[in-house]
């Protein structure tokens, strides 16, 4: 332990993600372990802004690994991205005696912890997202359990897709990302995916011609993933059904991806993060995220993480061309 006893504040800011409960858990019983106190911040940086606050101690996260959801509750909080908002943030964290936060959340969240340690309040960020569209790590609390249960409502598809010899297009969560849309293509045996990294304007008909050729050939059946930033699925499903002549069905697979028990590697990984975020604060480092890259935990400076770049692994995307039939 640190020489000096610190109050840690935690919250879960943006959308939720199945694992969120694991890294909470992780951040109460490695800070008191420590000695450290603990105080929940509800709601994100709404509950911070309105002082909305519990003590936490190891008996307070019992049971919860294997929730889904966050029992902190989230949200999204305009009022933390003034700069009135920060500096009342931070005022409010020295009045009840806060040293250091963990946020757990996305891209966003980060900036929000980066802005509460610029006014002075020691800041941890944990990337907790679906999406995995964040460039320092390889991992993200919640992609695992979102992109299996993407796969396997896009498996259910395939079942009444090929029993009435349809085209199903699945549009999947991710934000601007394509990254839970990519490994979901994959991992169905797609035909094609649309992803907003590589989208350009010839992407549509090189699928439908995709589409024609293979029904020339045969196929019986066809599944197409569209990731949500690409925009309207049932519009593209029209184009597909009126240029193919192949009755064709959307389904947008939507918050079904954000629930639910999380994955062995959710449970896991968000507890290491979490715990890693708490010996951090330990040690009286500030502005950092920990991450998961090249096959070690590590962490990063805010400001570094942020400007690094997020790209898809054309080889995946490659993958699924190469695969298809
Ligand atoms: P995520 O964290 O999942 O990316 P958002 O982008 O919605 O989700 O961000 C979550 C919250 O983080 C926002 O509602 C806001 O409270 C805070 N936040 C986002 N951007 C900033 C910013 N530039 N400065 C301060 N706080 C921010
Ligand atoms: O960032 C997680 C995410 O689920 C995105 O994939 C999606 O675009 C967005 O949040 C949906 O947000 P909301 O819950 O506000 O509809």
């Amino acid at each position: 332990m640190s020489q000096k006893q610190q109050t840690i504040g935690v919250l879960t800011s943006g959308g939720d993600a199945p694992g969120m409960n694991a890294a909470i858990r992780a951040v109460v019983r490695t800070a008191t372990d420590l000695g450290h106190k603990v105080k929940g911040i509800m709601r994100g940086f709404t509950g911070l802004l309105e002082e909305e606050f519990i003590d936490m101690d190891a008996m307070s996260v019992s049971d919860i690994i294997s929730r889904g959801g966050t029992i902190l509750y989230t949200s999204r909080c305009d009022e933390f991205k003034t700069e009135e908002g920060q500096i009342k943030g931070a005022e409010i964290c020295r009045k009840h005696g806060i040293d250091g936060v963990v946020v757990i959340g996305g891209d966003g969240s980060f900036r929000g912890a980066e802005k509460l340690a610029e006014q002075g309040i020691r800041t941890i960020a944990v990337p907790g997202t679906i999406d995995l569209d964040i460039a320092c790590t390889e991992y993200t609390v919640g992609f695992d359990t979102a992109v299996n249960t993407a796969m396997e409502a896009a498996d259910k598809l395939r079942d009444t897709a090929g029993s009435h010899e349809r085209c199903n297009l699945i549009e999947v969560m991710g934000r601007t990302a394509g990254h839970i849309a990519l490994w979901c293509a994959i991992a169905n045996g797609s035909e094609y995916v649309l992803l907003p990294e590589t989208y350009n304007d010839g992407e549509l008909d090189k699928l439908i011609e995709k589409v024609k050729s293979k029904h020339k050939i045969g196929k019986k059946h066809h599944i197409i993933v569209n990731a949500e930033g690409i925009g309207d699925s049932f519009e593209i499903a029209k184009t597909i059904e009126r240029e193919t002549g192949i009755e064709t069905r959307a389904t947008v697979i939507g918050h079904i991806q954000r629930g639910g028990s999380p994955t062995c590697r959710d449970r896991v990984y968000a507890s290491a993060l979490g715990s890693r975020a708490v010996d951090l604060l330990d040690q009286g480092q500030t502005s950092r995220v920990v991450a998961y890259r090249h096959g070690q935990f590590t962490d990063y400076s805010i400001s570094e993480a942020m400007a690094m770049q997020k790209t898809i692994d054309p080889n995946l995307d490659r993958l699924i061309h190469k695969l298809s039939r």
